[in-house]
């Protein structure tokens, strides 16, 4: 199967997962809170981390199918925290996934609170996973809750407010970088290898891939923001320029250069796995990303 029809196949498949668990709850009369949290959750996006989910289910031997909460719970989180991020008092971003974002379209409070429920949802959602070694789910739980919460994603964000226009070191980029972008791509592999029943030397090769993936991928997201468009990324660029973003940091050029190594980095963690082909294709595919 091409790189193509696989990567469709698990998109297409976790859109539908997605619109499923939502349209149980149809019959709710906060249904205004559904159609929020839908416009954003279900607006398309590249679903990186359900496909990198999938694959490392897939790598470890199992179904991929199998990875489909956990795959479906780390969308969500990583759904709200576009949302947010979007928000006034974060970047106060217009435009996102191709269309105005949450708050323009639903207002401040519904979007804060669309963002609120997509990420108690998301536990909701994890917690329906069948694991292949019984005692997984608990470590699944906390892993996601570490990874999106304050030493993760959450922490990451305040870093990066709190950063402001103060020049940064080297350190405090890579650090600040890998919790808001980095950890929930950790998230999506390694519980994606969870699902799988992964061995003690897949779970950290998955990680080892993550860790690689998600600096090279934040990385790239910066280059975007300068040498990208609004048509094509779905996204307003330009907007991160007064930010401390990698490129403010090294230059387009040793950006470029950097997507390469942490890529490289990330593809040799795939040693451990003998059917990795679809999975350095797609951490190459990622280096010259356009969307
Ligand atoms: C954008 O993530 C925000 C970052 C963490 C850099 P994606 O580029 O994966 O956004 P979608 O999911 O495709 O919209
Ligand atoms: C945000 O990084 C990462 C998140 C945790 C949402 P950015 O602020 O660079 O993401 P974009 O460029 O708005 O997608
Ligand atoms: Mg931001
Ligand atoms: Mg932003
Ligand atoms: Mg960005």
């Amino acid at each position: 199967m091409s790189l193509d029809d696989r990567s469709r196949e698990y998109r297409e498949y976790i859109e539908t997962y997605l619109r499923d668990f939502y349209a149980q709850f149809y019959g709710e009369p906060q249904k205004i809170l559904f159609e929020a949290m839908e416009y954003s959750l279900l607006a398309g996006g590249k679903r990186l981390r359900p496909i990198m989910a999938f694959e490392f289910c897939r790598m470890c031997g199992a179904g991929w199918k199998q990875a489909a909460p956990f795959a479906a719970a780390v969308e969500m989180i990583h759904t709200y925290s576009l949302i947010h991020d979007d928000l006034p008092c974060m970047d106060n971003d217009d435009f996102r996934r191709g269309r105005p974002t949450n708050h323009k379209v639903y207002g401040e409070g519904m979007a804060v609170l669309a963002g609120d429920a997509l990420l108690t949802d998301a536990f909701l959602m994890a917690s329906t996973a069948k694991l292949p070694k019984e005692g997984d789910m608990a470590d699944a739980i906390g892993l996601l809750a570490e990874c999106a919460g304050s030493l993760g994603m959450v922490g990451g964000q305040v870093l990066d407010i709190l950063s402001g226009e103060r020049e940064l070191s080297e350190q405090e980029v890579l650090d600040i970088q890998s919790r808001k972008t980095g950890r929930l791509i950790n998230a999506a592999c390694a519980l994606g290898a969870i699902a799988g029943g992964a061995s003690e030397a897949q779970f950290n090769a998955a990680c080892q891939f993550a860790a690689g993936v998600g600096l090279a991928f934040q990385i790239r997201d910066d280059m975007l923001d300068v040498i990208g468009t609004r048509e094509e990324m779905g996204k307003g660029v330009g907007t991160d320029a007064a930010k401390n973003t990698f490129v403010r940091l090294y230059g387009l050029e040793k950006c470029e250069k950097l997507v390469e190594q942490y890529t490289q980095y990330a593809i040799d963690a795939l040693d451990a796995f003998e059917d990795r082909e679809y999975m350095v294709s797609l951490a190459k595919s990622l280096t010259g990303r356009r969307v």
